[in-house]
């Protein structure tokens, strides 16, 4: 097969995330580091199954804040500063485009150094897919996948042009002021063909007309709001609960992040949608929802991207009497989200090979609130994914040996 090459876009390019991502994937394809922890892609269900290589992305995309992404990653403090000086010629190169703003992004955007202008949605639109086309010929690029890593956005208020594509045209062309930046960045994307994932706590991918576009273009999309470290423990812990019959009383759960999605976080704005994914992981992995559940998020700057989670559950077991578990979790928000970005960007590439369309609800083990999804506890996501990835794998060997099959015989060289 050819070595096709795949653009890799980020909302959000300057981000600790998505700058992690880059940089990380620079590290690893110059062999600084290799190191995979974390990647599910690595692991043996996806043996067999030719998804994109690290040599093979080229990275890219928007954000307001207009530094290189040499710059952002020591701004970010996220990767050693000696790695950093290492892929400092790849960084500087990587620079993002204009962004795009509406009512719905942290007030400070207003202010921000990268922003279109513009004087209307439809002309964002325009723009945008104006990026993503030259960013596909300059680098020669076999397909593009978009993931939208920006700042949780303010409350989206629900409108009936939401529940119909031909509604949702109309209120671009009439700049509605409910329609937010990123619904905007996922209709260029999904206009342009691209896969779109959602890792925030945003309202994109729940847009019926959002949806019925990726239909109509045969585009996957996955999310919403990766799940990477408290709640996935919530998802596992949950399961465990669940199978052993013992019940669950109560949870109660704080953190302290410093980095930048923190402090957007620490605005009560910000933090809704966010709040109810972390809050709702519970009720369906369980079954029921008479258990006490609480979750605090705290900024607190001299953690950085170091964030710090403490859970303290109650639970009841045989005749009824008390038992708890105390865990104290110390991550690193950016380590424990770029591999998943990378399974994503590799898993939605391979989907839109493979024709696969619409919601991608076999990567709901990627998400706090997986769209689409019945299975809810880790253990069942865990499964939904194997089967599904090893059902590709049989239909991948299969067609291979059929190839061979039908393959006339080489000439025999005498
Ligand atoms: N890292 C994790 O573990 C994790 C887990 C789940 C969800 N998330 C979500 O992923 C997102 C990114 O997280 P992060 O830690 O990288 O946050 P971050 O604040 O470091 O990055 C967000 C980036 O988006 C940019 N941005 C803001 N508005 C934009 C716009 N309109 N257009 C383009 N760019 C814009 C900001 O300038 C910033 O560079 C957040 O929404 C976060 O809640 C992260």
């Amino acid at each position: 097969m050819k070595n096709h090459k795949v653009g890799v876009l980020f909302v959000g390019l300057n981000g600790a995330t998505a700058n992690t991502s880059v940089a990380g994937s620079l590290a690893i394809k110059r062999g600084l580091m290799n190191d995979r922890n974390g990647m599910l892609t690595e692991s043996d269900i996806f043996s067999d199954l030719a998804l994109a290589q690290f040599d093979q992305f080229v990275f890219g995309g928007w954000d307001i804040n207009h530094s290189n992404a040499y710059d952002a990653a020591r701004l970010n403090k996220v990767l050693e500063r000696d790695l950093i000086e290492d892929l400092r010629d790849e960084l500087e190169e990587i620079s993002p485009w204009k962004a795009i703003i509406t009512e719905h992004d942290v007030d400070y955007a207003k202010k921000a150094n990268n922003i279109l202008s513009v004087n209307s949605m439809e002309e964002s639109v325009n723009l945008l897919k104006q990026d993503i086309l030259s960013f596909k010929e300059r680098h020669n690029l076999d397909r593009v996948v978009v993931i939208y890593l920006g700042s949780p956005l303010k409350q989206v208020k629900e409108k009936g042009f939401f529940h119909e594509l031909p509604l949702f045209r109309k209120a671009i062309q009439n700049n509605d002021e409910s329609i937010s930046s990123a619904m905007l960045y996922a209709y260029a994307a999904i206009e342009s063909g691209c896969p779109f994932v959602d890792f925030t706590p945003n309202v994109t991918l729940k847009v019926p007309a959002i949806l019925q576009l990726a239909e109509e273009k045969q585009v996957p999309l996955a999310g919403r709001d990766g799940n990477t470290g408290q709640t996935l423990l919530k998802t596992v812990l949950g399961q465990m609960f669940k199978i052993r019959n013992l019940k669950l009383t109560g949870w109660y759960s704080t953190n302290i992040l410093g980095n930048n999605d923190g402090l957007v976080l620490s605005m009560p704005e910000h933090r809704q949608t966010k709040m109810e994914d972390k809050l709702g992981v519970l009720e369906p992995v369980l079954g029921y929802n008479h258990f006490s559940h609480i979750v605090d998020i705290h900024y607190y700057p001299p953690r950085g991207d170091n964030k710090e989670a403490w859970e303290s559950i109650d639970f009841s077991g045989w005749l009824g009497l008390p038992m708890s578990v105390k865990i104290n979790w110390l991550g690193r928000d950016s380590i424990l989200a770029a591999p998943l970005i990378i399974d994503l960007v590799r898993l939605m590439e391979f989907a839109l090979r493979s024709g696969e369309y619409g919601i991608q609800s076999q990567l709901a083990i990627y998400f706090k609130h997986p769209l689409n999804a019945t299975a809810r506890g880790f253990y069942d996501q865990y499964m939904l994914l194997q089967n599904y990835y090893s059902g590709m794998k049989r239909a991948v060997l299969k067609s291979a040996n059929e190839r061979c099959a039908n393959m006339q015989p080489e000439p025999l060289n005498v």
